[in-house]
């Protein structure tokens, strides 16, 4: 079945079965290989994508419900996007670095629906990703440079 895409602002159309999650799409079919496959269970965040604006498990989406979407990778365009790689970047946050797409991912649609958020805020939004190299607290201080 053909589906058309819409991914950091290009239109894609792809020759795929409607059930295939996002992800694979993303990353074999348009060949965006920021956004990470983990557990594929919609559990540690790793596959994050912004779906008009929201994080959401791409790995847990079939393409059919993607369709007509504005789709947004670690690789796209976002003020919030690139305003938080900065922070990453600044405050060293990676450590092995897997899962930081899916984190500034869920960062970014955050910041896209409150700009000003408490620590409780960003603990609540950050608590869909997992980090196994235990990066959380240098993960807020990035979010809180950000905004300051
Ligand atoms: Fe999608 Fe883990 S790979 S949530």
């Amino acid at each position: 079945m053909m589906v058309t895409l819409h991914i950091n602002g290009e239109k894609h159309t792809i020759d795929a079965s409607q059930d295939m999650p996002l992800l694979w799409a993303i990353r074999d079919i348009i060949g965006y290989t920021g956004t990470k496959y983990g557990c594929g269970k919609g559990l540690c965040g790793a596959c994050m994508v912004l779906m008009d604006g929201n994080a959401i498990n791409s790995c847990q989406l079939p393409i059919s419900n993607a369709e007509g979407k504005k789709i947004i990778t670690i690789e796209g365009e976002s003020k919030n996007l690139q305003n938080l790689q900065k922070s990453w970047a600044e405050l060293n946050v990676p450590q092995c670095g897997f899962c930081q797409p899916g984190q500034l991912i869920t960062a970014t649609a955050l910041l896209n629906s409150n700009p000003n958020p408490t620590d409780e805020d960003i603990d609540n939004a950050m608590s869909r990703n997992i980090c196994r190299c235990g990066t959380y607290q240098r993960i807020k201080n990035a979010i809180n440079l950000t905004v300051e």
